[in-house]
């Protein structure tokens, strides 16, 4: 029987190796990782590292992200299945012929998008930076913002522009209702509500605290309340409880039939994926040089920004 764990980090030593998971990872990753974090932490993680070979434990987007900023490195995620429904969504064949409709509307794209669509775009941003970097151009800006209509409806929302969105969603967000919370709720009336934006309007709605992975970790540590309510993805309890061991959090379930609600994708990893994508450095991500050169403005374009606003 081998022992991931200790092979893993054998491995790592000896490739010099960088080990990225997302907040949405199993426990066991989380825990190995060298850096664990949002979509702006990892992809600030990845512009900045000197590893030899990345290994990245999330899903297809982030790595592709990784390979972009880092094209002479190999970048192995574990399981090539590992997707997003939100990227699915916005294919650029589609989305190409949805923006030459407004010619005088700048692109701004969730990082939740396949490489197609950050070559078709201006801007990129995070649930942690969407916000600041819309409000960072003038009010007559004209905007597309793509793939995510719950993120972009909630960015019109509190800055009130007028951006033109793409009808895409995250399953696994856009599923999650008012009544669960409700209910959840009325059983627990001092518990304050966290939601991730992928959430729709109503269920936003019902929020105490609306924010990126990284940005609802950081409320539950610094506030007082005994219990949280959690509308996103169960993997980010782990370090919302191992920070907060005193605290109580639930996620919002998916429904009556489950009390979890896990990402399908992000859930492709698993420890022996991780393990021998490090020992054979396989599945590698692949992108053609003029990709990666088209695909790379506007990330890094997100970067600079995010940086000068004190953001990273
Ligand atoms: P964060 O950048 O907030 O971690 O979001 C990533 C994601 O895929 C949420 O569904
Ligand atoms: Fe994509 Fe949603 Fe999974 Fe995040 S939680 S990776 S947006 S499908």
């Amino acid at each position: 029987m081998i022992d991931y764990i200790q092979e893993i980090k054998k491995l790592k030593k000896e490739k010099n190796a960088l080990i990225l998971a997302h907040y949405y990872q199993i426990s066991e990753i989380q825990d190995i990782a060298d850096y664990v974090g949002d979509s702006l932490g990892l992809a600030q993680a990845a512009a900045e590292t000197k590893a030899d070979l990345i290994v990245f434990a999330g899903v297809h987007f982030m790595a592709e992200t990784a390979k972009i900023l880092n094209p002479n490195k190999k970048v192995v995620l574990p399981d090539l299945d590992a997707g997003c429904s939100l990227a699915a969504s916005c294919p650029p064949v589609d989305f190409a012929k949805f923006r030459v409709k407004y010619p005088d509307h700048i692109v701004l794209s969730y990082i939740n998008c396949t490489a197609g669509i950050k070559e078709l775009s201006d801007v990129i941003v995070t649930s942690g930076n969407a916000v600041q970097i819309v409000e960072s151009f003038p009010k007559d800006q004209k905007i597309i913002f793509a793939p995510d209509k719950n993120l972009g409806g909630y960015i019109n929302q509190i800055t009130g522009r007028n951006m033109i969105l793409w009808d895409g969603t995250c399953e696994v967000h856009n599923q999650l209702t008012t009544e669960s919370i409700i209910k959840l709720k009325l059983i627990h009336p001092d518990a304050q509500v966290v939601a991730h934006p992928e959430c729709d309007g109503p269920v936003l709605a019902l929020a105490d605290m609306i924010g990126s992975t990284t940005a609802m970790l950081k409320y539950t540590e610094k506030t007082n309340y005994k219990k949280y309510i959690v509308a996103s993805e169960t993997g980010i309890l782990y370090q919302m409880k191992k920070n907060s061991p005193e605290k109580e959090f639930l996620v919002v379930p998916k429904d009556e039939t489950c009390s979890c609600n896990d990402c399908p994708y992000m859930k492709l990893n698993t420890l022996e994926k991780l393990y021998l994508a490090l020992k054979i450095e396989t599945p590698s991500i692949e992108l053609s040089a003029q990709v990666i050169e088209r695909a790379k403005k506007p990330i890094l374009k997100m970067l600079d920004i995010s940086k000068k606003m004190g953001l990273i």
